[in-house]
């Protein structure tokens, strides 16, 4: 019998079902790569290797983010504690708790299962590879960890708040006087705007502050203030965050 259709015919179902595989494949990559890690990352509080309590120690005692992030103003990362920094107060507090035989195991040299290696705590905020940041460059102008990373000092473990995606970062790099603070104040996550103007008369007179003022009409003018005087302007051009 004559074959009426021409050879590369037969290939025809085949070719459609490589496409259509390689289009759900395609489609299921974009819609995890740009669906799910957003979605997903606000909330995201993996288990640590040590129920540290972020409340417990720098909120009811008070210890200062940088005693154990301690490059956070600078260098572009924060920094995570070693052993030894638990260790100094450790080896004299709750030391024979069971929540801190891990803690041993990488600190106290007279401990049996004492092995030296440090402690793998569990990464909770990470950009991708080619988004550049810098801490140093953010609490070292007037901003707070709490605009990035909501209320750490009240966490009894640590989760994700905020998306810290590109929009989120352009959002704040357009109108940072809405989250400018004095310098002193970016490690202090219980600060109130309002609170603090009423406690400096004359900087509160010389903004324009008057009482009654909404906490947002106070920043807005206190953040209007910091942003002249320090002459801030965070930059929105590509290269600034992709390099
Ligand atoms: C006594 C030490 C200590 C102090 C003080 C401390 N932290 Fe931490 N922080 C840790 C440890 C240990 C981790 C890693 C384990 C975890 O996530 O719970 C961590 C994790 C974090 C993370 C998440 C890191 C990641 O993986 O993405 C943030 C954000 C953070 N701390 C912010 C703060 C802020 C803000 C303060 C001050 C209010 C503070 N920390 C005070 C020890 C400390
Ligand atoms: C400046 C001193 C100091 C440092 C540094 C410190 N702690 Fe503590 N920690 C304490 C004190 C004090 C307590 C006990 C509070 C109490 O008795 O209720 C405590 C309690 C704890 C507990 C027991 C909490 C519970 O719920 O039973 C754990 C676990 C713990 N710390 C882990 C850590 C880890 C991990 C680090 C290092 C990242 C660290 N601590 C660094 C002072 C410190
Ligand atoms: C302008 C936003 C912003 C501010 C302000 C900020 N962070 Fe972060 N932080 C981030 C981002 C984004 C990451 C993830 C960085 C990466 O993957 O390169 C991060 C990661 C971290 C980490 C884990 C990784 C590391 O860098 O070692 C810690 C710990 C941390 N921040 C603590 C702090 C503390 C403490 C403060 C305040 C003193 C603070 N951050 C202020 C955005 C911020
Ligand atoms: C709450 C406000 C705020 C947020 C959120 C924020 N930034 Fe910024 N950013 C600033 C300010 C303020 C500066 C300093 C501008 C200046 O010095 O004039 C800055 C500066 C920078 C710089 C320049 C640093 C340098 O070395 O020159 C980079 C890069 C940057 N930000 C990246 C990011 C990224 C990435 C994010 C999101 C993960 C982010 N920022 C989120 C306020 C913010
Ligand atoms: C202030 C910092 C900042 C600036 C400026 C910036 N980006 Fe981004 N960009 C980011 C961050 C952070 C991410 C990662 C977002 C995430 O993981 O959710 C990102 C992600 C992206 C992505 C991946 C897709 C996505 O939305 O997650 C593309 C594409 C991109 N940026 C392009 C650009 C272009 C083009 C410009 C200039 C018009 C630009 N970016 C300016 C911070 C920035």
């Amino acid at each position: 019998m004559a074959n009426f259709f021409p050879r590369w015919t037969n290939l025809l179902p085949l070719k459609i079902a490589v496409c259509l595989i390689f289009i759900v494949l395609g489609l299921t990559a974009a819609f995890s790569y740009y669906a799910t890690p957003k979605a997903q990352r606000v909330g995201y509080q993996p288990d640590q290797p040590i129920a540290y309590d972020h409340d417990l120690h720098a909120n009811q005692l008070g210890i200062d983010c940088r005693y154990c992030h301690s490059s956070v103003d600078k260098s572009a990362s924060a920094g995570v504690p070693t052993a030894n920094t638990c260790w100094n107060c450790h080896q004299h507090v709750q030391k024979d708790n069971p929540k801190l035989e891990p803690l041993r195991r990488a600190a106290d040299k007279n401990y049996d299962k004492y092995d030296g290696k440090p402690i793998k705590w569990v990464r909770v905020h990470k950009l991708p590879d080619y988004a550049y940041f810098s801490h140093q460059a953010h609490v070292g102008r007037g901003v707070s960890c709490k605009s990035c990373h909501g209320e750490v000092h009240k966490m009894r473990k640590v989760h994700h708040a905020k998306s810290l995606s590109m929009a989120f970062c352009l959002e704040c790099h357009r109108e940072p006087e809405k989250h400018l603070r004095p310098l002193e104040q970016v490690y202090n996550l219980d600060y109130d705007v309002v609170d603090y103007l009423k406690a400096k008369p004359e900087l509160a007179k010389e903004i324009g502050y008057v009482v009654g003022d909404s906490s947002s009409e106070a920043q807005a003018k206190l953040g209007k203030r910091l942003k002249e005087n320090w002459d801030i302007h965070p930059k929105e051009s590509c290269t600034t965050c992709h390099r």
